[in-house]
């Protein structure tokens, strides 16, 4: 019990001991932790702590000729433009392999400043590694911290994260939301290579709230060897043309005039076979900036049509006359745009036993 508080402590000392690096952007001048009897142990676990990756980048030059049709266009479509053909980056993090008997993967696309999210992600929704008799998986896929922010702390706070949790997997790309695609198309192979046994992979962002009972329920007797792709899908999407919208997309990017079937990228569900065909497709289909509707482009590639279903609200649900409502939660699968606290509020909300609404069986 000592020594659990003990870590605890620690752990949140690093934590808002980094926490202050981050915002001052001061370098650390000696060991933060203190010394104490044992000093073994602290000083073996902060050789770890101060390890930082090593690994030697992928050298792929940008393409200047894309230049020409992109000078008109906003920075990031520029920087797309220029290393689209840049498709292969090195592993930064990898957790161990997923065990052989892994039913259910989450894998969650995070930024590495969202410590906070991971945190309570770890510990509510994303907590029970066997639940039912399912063992489940939890990764969170990251790029690398833009310049912006300074990287060196929370390079160091991450490989602690990485070996205390053994729940990260981190390539050596810039985490813009342009990169996104190369995110989904580095986690097919990083799930080709390390977890290809998990029959079910829920793809989501941090800020969901994943309601695992539902999604085990309706898993229940589908197969991992047929074709399932289900969740938010939207039909006839179409592209914005407003330069000063987030997702604008020019012309000369895409000149249909809408997007192929997709689900929306806060949470959708497929089978390992689908997930394996997914990569076959992707590896051979031109990267396109957004991630959800690249998604859409490769199924269509694939023919396979992805369902909806109403379990799903990655676009949000629209503000309740009252939030805390349990009753509302009941049915949904994901719930998409959701800060850590009310996270929190969630999970005390469906874990309730004597929550009225709940199924009856429902224990999470
Ligand atoms: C570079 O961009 C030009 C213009 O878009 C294109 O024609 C060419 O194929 C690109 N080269 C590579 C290596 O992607
Ligand atoms: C780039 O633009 C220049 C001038 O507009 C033009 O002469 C040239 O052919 C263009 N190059 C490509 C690769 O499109
Ligand atoms: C990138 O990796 C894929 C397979 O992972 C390989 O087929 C391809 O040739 C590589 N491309 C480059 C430019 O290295
Ligand atoms: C995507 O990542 C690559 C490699 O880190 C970087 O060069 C590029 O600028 C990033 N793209 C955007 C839109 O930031
Ligand atoms: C749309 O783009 C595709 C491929 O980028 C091209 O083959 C086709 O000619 C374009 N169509 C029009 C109407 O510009």
């Amino acid at each position: 019990m000592f020594l659990r508080l003990r870590s605890l402590l620690l752990y949140s000392l690093s934590l808002s001991v980094f926490g202050l690096f981050i915002y001052f952007n001061k370098e650390p001048k000696k060991n933060p932790v203190p010394v104490t009897a044992d000093k073994r142990n602290v000083q073996k676990k902060e050789f770890i702590f101060w390890a930082t990756p090593k690994t030697k980048p992928i050298q792929c030059h940008p393409n200047r000729s894309t230049l020409n049709i992109s000078s008109s266009f906003p920075e990031p479509h520029r920087l797309f433009l220029m290393y689209k053909h840049c498709r292969n980056f090195s592993t930064l993090l990898n957790p161990k392999e997923c065990e052989k008997d892994t039913f259910l993967l989450l894998a969650i696309k995070s930024l590495p400043i969202n410590i906070d999210r991971r945190i309570a992600i770890r510990n509510t929704w994303g907590k029970n590694q066997d639940f039912l008799n399912n063992k489940i998986k939890l990764v969170f896929l990251l790029g690398k911290t833009e310049a912006s922010i300074p990287a060196q702390s929370l390079d160091q706070l991450l490989s602690y994260e990485h070996k205390e949790f053994n729940d990260i997997v981190q390539w050596d790309f810039i985490d813009h939301f342009f990169n996104l695609t190369l995110k989904e198309l580095h986690f097919l192979r990083w799930f080709t290579n390390s977890c290809s046994h998990a029959n079910f992979v829920l793809k989501g962002d941090d800020d969901v709230f994943i309601n695992t009972y539902n999604i085990l329920e309706f898993l229940d007797e589908m197969d991992p060897e047929g074709d399932l792709f289900v969740g938010d899908v939207i039909s006839k999407a179409i592209p914005i043309r407003n330069t000063r919208v987030k997702y604008f997309i020019p012309n000369e990017m895409y000149n249909e005039s809408h997007y192929p079937l997709y689900a929306g990228g806060g949470g959708y569900l497929m089978s390992r076979r689908t997930t394996q065909h997914l990569l076959a497709t992707a590896e051979t289909t031109e990267l396109f900036p957004i991630d959800d509707v690249f998604v859409g482009m490769c199924l269509k590639k694939m023919n396979v049509t992805p369902q909806f279903h109403a379990g799903f609200k990655t676009f949000g649900i629209r503000k309740p006359a009252n939030p805390l409502d349990p009753c509302l939660y009941k049915g949904l699968m994901v719930v998409h745009k959701l800060n850590p606290t009310e996270m929190w509020i969630m999970w005390s909300l469906v874990t309730d036993s004597g929550m009225q609404c709940a199924q009856s069986k429902k224990t999470l």
